[in-house]
């Protein structure tokens, strides 16, 4: 049975309502439950493109497992020097190719709106896998998961955003998605990495409760702390990255003084914000949380094509 609407193209955390997320949730969550060998087969005969235009781990590779876990089939192309738009092709011409050899497109690029302007180039599905200093909607929607899965509703929940809140992408993708929940949100950064100001007029209009600090230690008090790398490659002067690049740094026993055991998330790459010490700690989720990333994109793959059995909405 096919998703609602908000589910045929992935493009912005803003085109979901509560009843869509919470939609997604379960079926993904069902979707989890279930046995590999009855997953797979789901999406045989279907082709997924995966275009990579900006490097990526876990996108890309969660996206292709997930469509091989369904029994689909993928071709790829990774990054603009072995893809015609190097020689000057543009993204809709490329666009055109795509729809001609594949049934749904995962897209990151490095230009914010790019998604936007390939799905409107195509009539098969278009998945937004991360546009520049844009959104990165299925990183929210497995943030999502990972809260649901490890603290159950984020309702009720404290929840702090460490590092860079200025150019980090997940972090505001994620916003958008726990605006439609009952949450607190603490802002914990350097004051040249602040949330920007778009994204506070969108909180308080929504009423939502959030505080800002430069303090780490606001951390110790919260049910959630999603911590972020600084993007340098966001930044147009590097001095500034270099000046800010060991402004904050989280280690194991700053982790165990917390009050509320505090899941400790990050979408990763990490570099130097999350010492590898924190690794092994209980409630450390964010090697699960990069896991949750195939049962999300498989969900989200059946949504998009329209192939949830009978039985799962
Ligand atoms: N979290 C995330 O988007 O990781 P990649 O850049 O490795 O895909």
């Amino acid at each position: 049975m096919a998703g609602p609407p908000p589910f045929r193209y992935i493009l912005d955390t803003n085109q979901f309502s509560r009843q869509d997320l919470d939609f997604f949730l379960r079926q993904a969550e069902k979707l989890e439950e279930q046995r590999r060998e009855d997953i797979f087969g789901m999406l045989e005969g279907k082709i997924l493109a995966s275009l990579f235009f900006e490097s990526s781990t876990r996108t890309r590779l969660s996206f292709e497992t997930a469509m091989l876990r369904l029994g689909g089939q993928v071709i790829t192309t990774v990054g603009f020097q072995f893809s015609s738009i190097s020689k000057g092709e543009t993204l809709y011409d490329t666009m055109k190719m795509v729809e001609a050899y594949s049934d749904i497109a995962v897209i990151r690029h490095p230009v914010e709106g790019s998604s936007r302007i390939a799905a409107a180039a195509v009539s098969i599905p278009v998945i937004n896998a991360g546009d520049g200093t844009g959104q990165h909607p299925t990183q929210a929607l497995l943030d999502l998961y990972t809260i649901f899965r490890e603290r159950g509703s984020p309702d009720g929940l404290r929840i702090a955003f460490i590092g860079d809140l200025k150019f980090g992408r997940t972090i505001h993708s994620l916003i958008h998605l726990l605006q439609h929940y009952n949450v607190e949100m603490i802002f914990i950064s350097p004051l040249d990495l602040a949330l920007p100001e778009s994204y506070k007029k969108s909180l308080r209009k929504q009423n939502v409760s959030f505080e800002e600090t430069e303090d780490m230690k606001e951390m110790w008090d919260c049910d959630v702390a999603y911590v972020t790398r600084i993007q340098e490659e966001r930044f147009v002067d590097k001095n500034e990255f270099d000046r800010l690049k060991n402004s904050y740094s989280i280690n194991r026993a700053f982790v165990q003084a917390s009050r509320r055991n505090t899941l400790i998330m990050h979408p990763l790459p990490r570099v130097s914000e999350l010492s590898t010490d924190v690794d092994d700690l209980p409630n450390a989720a964010y090697f699960r949380q990069a896991g949750y990333g195939v049962t999300v994109r498989m969900t989200l793959l059946l949504l998009c094509l329209g192939n949830f059995p009978e039985g799962q909405s």
